[in-house]
């Protein structure tokens, strides 16, 4: 076992529930120093018991807290290598009557705290001339619009945007930096869907691999993409959606 010096730092935010969690079991599993970012006040517990290092009670959409909470982590544990950014929120309103403060929330968590988040880690791992990774978690939605989802779609579509800027940006300095597109994924974020069997039915049947995705499953591709096996690949946008966006299916089948 190698000592807290040479182990590889890993923030994750959102860690303290769904992808973000299954994020954090992943790569402690495989080894690297997991600090856990949420805004639950039982984060630390959680990451801990995850197999991460450290949780830190933060809200991403505060440049001040992000940058406190990259602080911390080098502070602690010496360095930061490697940042998954998995902290996000949806709210399901039709775009006529969406209020400014949900439009504006949705935005500052999903694409300002992840920008918030990735300048902080990207200053850090420039200021070290190390190589590093960078992985923002977007969604089907960073490609295409659901009914209902102005305000998330946009956020979306801006965090797949905002992972190319940065992979421009930063390839000279050895970061990486990709974003995933999870499909639908059994997360306490869609527990109204997946409470409603229709909609359940309908996910699946419009899905290719016929079945909704599990956190782990979008954890195992977001452990490649910051593994030295991804070493030639960034700026990309990975879909972990069943073939979701791979096309539309017949009618035939959209009602298996
Ligand atoms: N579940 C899906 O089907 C799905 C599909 C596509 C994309 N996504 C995206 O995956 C990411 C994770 O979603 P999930 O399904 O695991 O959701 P989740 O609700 O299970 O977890 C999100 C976590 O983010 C935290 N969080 C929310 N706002 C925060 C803030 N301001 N600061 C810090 N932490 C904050 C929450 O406390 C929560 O622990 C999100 O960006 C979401 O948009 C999810």
């Amino acid at each position: 076992m190698s000592t807290g010096e040479d182990r590889v730092v890993t923030i994750v935010t959102g860690a303290a529930s769904g992808i973000g969690a299954a994020c954090v079991r992943r790569l402690a599993e495989r080894g690297d120093t997991v600090v856990g970012v949420d805004l639950a006040a039982e984060v630390d517990e959680h990451v801990r018991t995850l197999g991460g290092a450290l949780g830190v009670v933060a809200d991403v959409s505060s440049s001040e807290a992000c940058e406190a909470a990259v602080a911390l982590a080098v502070e602690r544990f010496g360095r930061v290598d490697h940042l998954v950014c998995a902290a996000g929120i949806e709210r399901n309103e039709a775009a006529h009557e969406m209020d400014d403060d949900t439009w504006s929330r949705v935005q500052r968590v999903n694409v300002d705290g992840s920008f918030f988040m990735a300048r902080a880690v990207g200053r850090h791992i420039v200021a070290a001339g190390r190589p590093g990774s960078v992985v923002l978690i977007g969604s089907i939605n960073s490609a295409i619009a659901m009914p209902g989802q102005a305000a998330y779609v946009a956020s979306k579509g801006a965090v797949l945007q905002l992972g190319r800027g940065l992979a421009v940006d930063w390839g000279r300095h050895g970061i990486r930096v990709n974003v995933v597109g999870p499909g639908v994924i059994d997360t306490p974020l869609n527990a109204r869907s997946f409470a409603d069997p229709v909609r359940i039915a309908y996910y699946a049947g419009r899905t290719p691999l016929g079945r909704h995705g599990e956190p782990s499953e979008v954890a195992a591709v977001v452990a490649f993409l910051t593994s030295a096996d991804a070493s030639y690949v960034t700026g990309a946008f990975v879909a972990v959606d069943g073939g979701w966006l791979a096309g539309e299916l017949p009618p035939s089948r959209m009602e298996d």
